[in-house]
C-alpha cells in the first residue's frame, strides 16, 4: 500500500513536475502573463534621496505626455492608503510610502504614474521633477546616525537563548576562540519582477500577483485600503521565484489597486529590476562576534554568539539566528544577544533561511577555527559535541541525524583522503581546499485546510491555497493523493494559489510541505473511511467531497481561522526541539598567483524526515547549495555610504553563479524516520540546503590557502 510506503520507506516516488512541461516550453502563465481586458500601465517614481522630505512635485510635464491618465502622490491619495505592519511583524511591515512627504530610504515609492501604455507611463515618470529637503542619511553599520536597539527591547516576545555562565566558563576554558564575522546585504532577484495587476468589478478587487501567501496578501491589502478581505481575491497560480521576497505584503499592491480604482480600468505594474531592490524586501547585512571555549578533548564549555543586524528606521525586523546557533551543539554555558541597528534603508525581510544563513556562517566558521586550534578533524569536533537534547531547554530533538549526515557525506566526498594541513593539496598552480559545515533548520508545521473530491470516475480534485513557488508543491500534493487514494497520479488535479481556496498557509520557512501534506493526508483518510462504509454508497451524491482542517498537535485552536485572516502560526512544542539537519562539503581551487576561487565540487547529505518526492526535494536542496556558494563567493549588494543607495541594482553587476561556476553539486538523502515531528514525519527541505554551504566554502578557502576570511563574499581581493 502506498500509504505504508510513505510511513515506513520514508521516501516517496520520484515524480517529475506536473507543470514542468509548461515551464520548459514557455507556456506557463505567471501572474503578469494573465490577460486582462483593456489594461492601463503603471510606472513607479522613486525617491532619489534617502532621508528628508518632499517639498514640491512638478508634474505638469509628466501630465502633458500623451496617454497619461493619473499620477498618484501623497498629496492626492491622502487617507486612501495606510501602510500596515504585517501580522506578527513579518517582512514588509512599515515599508512606508505615499503616506506623507517623509522619505525613509533611497528608492522609496513617491508617485505612481498611470497611462494607456507602459511606454507613456515610463516617459511621464521620467518627467516628474521633485524638490526635496534633504538630510544626511545613514547607510549602514559604522555610519554616523546608526542606532542600535537590543531585540529584547524591540520586541516583548524576543528572548535571547542563554544558559549557565558563558563568561566564567570562557575564562576558564583550555582552548579559546574569539572572532568577528560579517555578511553583506543581498537581494533575491527572482526572474519574475515585482509585478502586480489589480482590477475592480462591482466594488470587489482582484489582485494578480505572485505570492507565497495569498490569504496573507489579501488580508494585508484589506488593511491598507480599509476593506473587507471578503471583497478581495488574490490569484497566484505560478510564481517566478520568491525566496522569501513574496511572503509579506509590501506597499506596491495597494497602490496599484488604488490606481485601478481611480482610472476605472485594470492597472498592471511591472517595476524595473533596479526598483525591485527598494520596493521589496532583502537580506540585511549582519555582523557577529562568536566566542568558543573548549576543553582539550574538544568538548565545548562556553559559547557566546552576539549578532548585529541592519534594519530600517521604522521597523524592528530582525532574523535573530541565535535561536538556532544556541542549539546546534552540546554546551553547558551559552550566552547570546542580538542588536538591531537602524539606518536609512528600506525594511528588510525574509530571504532563504533568513536567520540560519548568516548566523550559521559565523558559528560554523568558528567551529572550523576551533578545530584548527585543537588540531582536530572538524567532523570529529562536531561528533564530540553532538547532542540528542536541546542544550538550552534540555528537551530531546524529535530526531537528529547530524552525524549520520556527516558519515554519509564524508564517505561520498572522500574526506578521509584530506590532508588537514592548509595549502598542501595542489593541482599545478591551483591550491585545493576541502571544507565542511553543519546545516540545521527548524522543522515547523502550520495549520492548513483543504477540500478534496473523489468522483465516481476515479478522478480526484484537490483545492488548497498552497503555493507553487517553484518547489514542486503541486507535484507533491498530487503524488500524495494518488498514493493515499490508490489511484494513478494522472487522475489527480490540484487547484492552488487562489485566496478563494481553503488556506494552505505561507510557503516559507521549510514549512509548506509538512503543513499542506498533513492536511491533505487527513482529507484523503476521511475519503477512504467513507469508501469503506459498506452500507452507504459513497457515490450516491455523485462524488465524495470532504473538507479537512489540520491543526498540528499542540497548535492554537484558532489557527485555521487565523489563516483565513492572513495570520500563520506555528506551535510552541514544549516537549521537543524540532530541526532538520545536514552535512555540507565543498571542494574548491584557489589560483596560487591570481587568488581566483573556483568551486569544483559541492556535496550535501541531508536528513529531513519523510521525503515526499526525492526528485523535487533534491532539486530544492541543490538549489539551496548553489545559493550558498553564491552567497559565499559572489553575492553582495553594494551600498554607497554617502547616499545610502544600492549601486549594483542589475544582474550584470549583482554577481550570481552561472553553470560554469558550479561544475558539480551532489545531494544525498539520508533516511530518517521521525514519528514525533508531525503525523507524516515531514521536516521540509526548502531552506536547509543553503545553511551550511557558506561556511563550508569559507572553511575550504582556509584549507586551500591558510587564510581565514571572516567576511562574505570571499572574492580574490580577500585573498591577495
Ligand atoms: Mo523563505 S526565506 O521563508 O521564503
Amino acid at each position: 500500500m502506498a500509504q505504508a510506503a510513505i510511513r515506513n520507506g520514508l521516501i516517496g516516488k520520484p515524480r517529475p513536475r506536473v507543470e514542468g512541461g509548461l515551464k520548459v516550453t514557455g507556456e506557463a502563465i505567471y501572474p503578469s502573463d494573465v490577460a486582462v481586458p483593456n489594461p492601463a500601465y503603471a510606472y513607479l517614481v522613486t525617491s532619489s534621496i534617502a532621508k528628508g522630505n518632499i517639498r514640491e512635485f512638478h508634474l505638469a510635464a509628466a501630465r502633458a505626455v500623451p496617454g497619461v491618465l493619473d499620477i498618484l502622490t501623497f498629496q492626492n491619495t491622502k487617507g486612501d492608503f495606510k501602510t500596515q505592519p504585517n501580522p506578527g511583524g513579518v517582512s514588509g511591515g512599515a515599508t512606508t510610502t505615499l503616506e506623507s512627504a517623509k522619505i525613509w530610504h533611497d528608492g522609496q515609492i513617491i508617485a505612481v504614474v498611470v497611462a494607456d501604455t507602459y511606454e507613456a507611463a515610463r516617459e511621464a515618470a521620467h518627467h516628474v521633477r521633485v524638490d526635496y529637503d534633504s538630510e544626511a542619511a545613514t547607510a549602514s553599520f559604522d555610519n554616523l546616525g546608526a542606532v542600535g536597539k537590543k531585540t529584547t527591547d524591540a520586541s516583548v516576545d524576543h528572548e535571547d537563548p542563554h544558559i549557565g555562565d558563558a563568561e566564567v566558563a570562557y575564562a576558564k576554558a583550555a582552548v579559546k576562540l574569539d572572532a568577528h564575522y560579517a555578511t553583506p546585504a543581498q537581494h533575491h532577484n527572482p526572474l519574475e519582477l515585482f509585478d502586480t495587476t489589480c482590477m475592480w468589478t462591482d466594488g470587489k478587487l482582484t489582485i494578480l500577483e505572485a505570492s507565497q501567501f495569498v490569504h496573507g496578501l489579501r488580508a494585508g491589502v484589506a488593511r491598507q485600503l480599509s476593506m473587507n478581505p471578503a471583497d478581495i481575491h488574490v490569484e497566484s497560480r505560478l510564481v517566478g521565484g520568491a525566496f522569501g521576497s513574496r511572503g509579506g505584503t509590501t506597499a506596491r499592491t495597494a497602490l496599484i489597486a488604488l490606481a485601478a480604482k481611480r482610472v476605472k480600468r485594470p492597472v498592471r505594474l511591472v517595476p524595473t529590476r533596479a526598483q525591485g531592490f527598494t520596493i521589496a524586501t532583502f537580506r540585511a547585512e549582519t555582523r557577529h562576534q562568536v566566542k568558543l571555549g573548549a576543553a582539550r578533548d574538544g568538548k565545548l564549555q562556553a559559547l557566546t554568539h552576539e549578532g548585529w543586524e541592519i534594519s530600517s528606521r521604522p521597523a524592528n525586523y530582525s532574523v535573530s539566528g541565535t535561536d538556532t546557533t544556541a542549539r546546534v551543539y552540546a554546551c553547558p554555558n551559552v550566552a547570546t544577544r542580538v542588536t538591531i541597528v537602524h539606518a536609512d534603508r528600506n525594511t528588510p525581510g525574509f530571504m532563504r533561511a533568513p536567520p540560519e544563513t548568516p548566523y550559521m556562517f559565523a558559528l560554523e566558521s568558528a567551529m572550523d577555527e576551533l578545530a584548527v586550534a585543537l588540531d582536530m578533524d572538524p567532523i570529529e569536533l562536531r561528533r564530540i559535541n553532538d547532542t540528542m537534547r536541546d542544550p538550552i531547554r534540555h528537551v530531546p530533538f524529535t530526531s537528529r541525524s547530524l552525524m549520520a549526515c556527516f558519515d554519509a557525506g564524508a564517505q561520498a566526498f572522500g574526506w578521509a583522503k584530506r590532508d588537514p594541513r592548509p595549502g598542501q593539496m595542489r593541482d599545478g598552480d591551483w591550491r585545493i581546499g576541502w571544507g565542511c559545515a553543519s546545516a540545521i533548520y527548524p522543522a515547523e508545521t502550520g495549520a492548513a485546510a483543504v477540500r478534496l473530491w473523489l468522483k465516481p470516475t476515479g478522478v480526484a480534485k484537490v483545492e488548497i491555497a498552497a503555493h507553487e513557488i517553484g518547489t514542486g508543491a503541486q507535484t507533491v500534493i498530487a503524488g500524495l493523493v494518488a498514493d493515499r487514494l490508490n489511484i494513478p497520479v494522472e487522475k489527480v488535479s490540484v487547484e492552488l494559489g487562489s485566496s478563494d481556496l481553503p488556506p494552505g498557509g505561507m510557503a516559507a520557512g521549510s514549512t509548506h510541505t509538512s503543513s499542506v501534506c498533513n492536511a491533505v493526508a487527513k482529507a484523503c483518510d476521511s475519503v477512504m473511511r467513507r469508501l469503506k462504509q459498506s452500507n452507504d454508497d459513497p457515490f450516491a451524491s455523485g462524488a465524495i467531497e470532504v473538507y479537512a482542517e489540520n491543526i498540528p498537535k499542540g497548535g492554537d485552536p484558532d489557527s485555521v481561522k487565523n489563516l483565513y485572516a492572513g495570520m500563520p502560526s506555528f506551535i510552541e512544542d514544549e516537549k521537543h526541539a524540532r530541526y532538520a539537519f545536514g552535512a555540507q562539503f565543498a571542494e574548491l581551487r584557489v589560483h596560487a598567483s591570481t587568488c581566483e576561487v573556483r568551486v569544483s565540487r559541492l556535496l550535501g547529505a541531508f536528513a529531513a524526515g519523510t521525503i515526499m518526492n526525492p526528485l523535487t526535494a533534491k532539486s530544492q536542496l541543490m538549489g539551496g547549495m548553489i545559493w550558498g556558494a553564491s552567497a559565499a563567493l559572489h553575492e553582495k549588494t553594494e551600498i554607497d555610504p554617502r547616499a545610502a543607495r544600492y549601486t549594483n541594482t542589475n544582474l550584470a553587476d549583482y554577481l550570481i553563479p552561472v553553470n560554469a561556476d558550479i561544475p558539480q553539486a551532489d545531494v544525498i538523502l539520508v533516511p530518517e524516520n521521525d514519528s514525533k515531528v508531525n503525523p507524516l514525519g515531514i521536516k521540509g527541505v526548502g531552506e536547509l540546503g543553503i545553511v551550511g554551504m557558506n561556511a563550508a566554502i569559507a572553511n575550504a578557502v582556509y584549507h586551500a590557502t591558510g587564510k581565514r576570511v571572516r567576511e562574505l563574499p570571499i572574492r580574490f581581493e580577500s585573498l591577495l
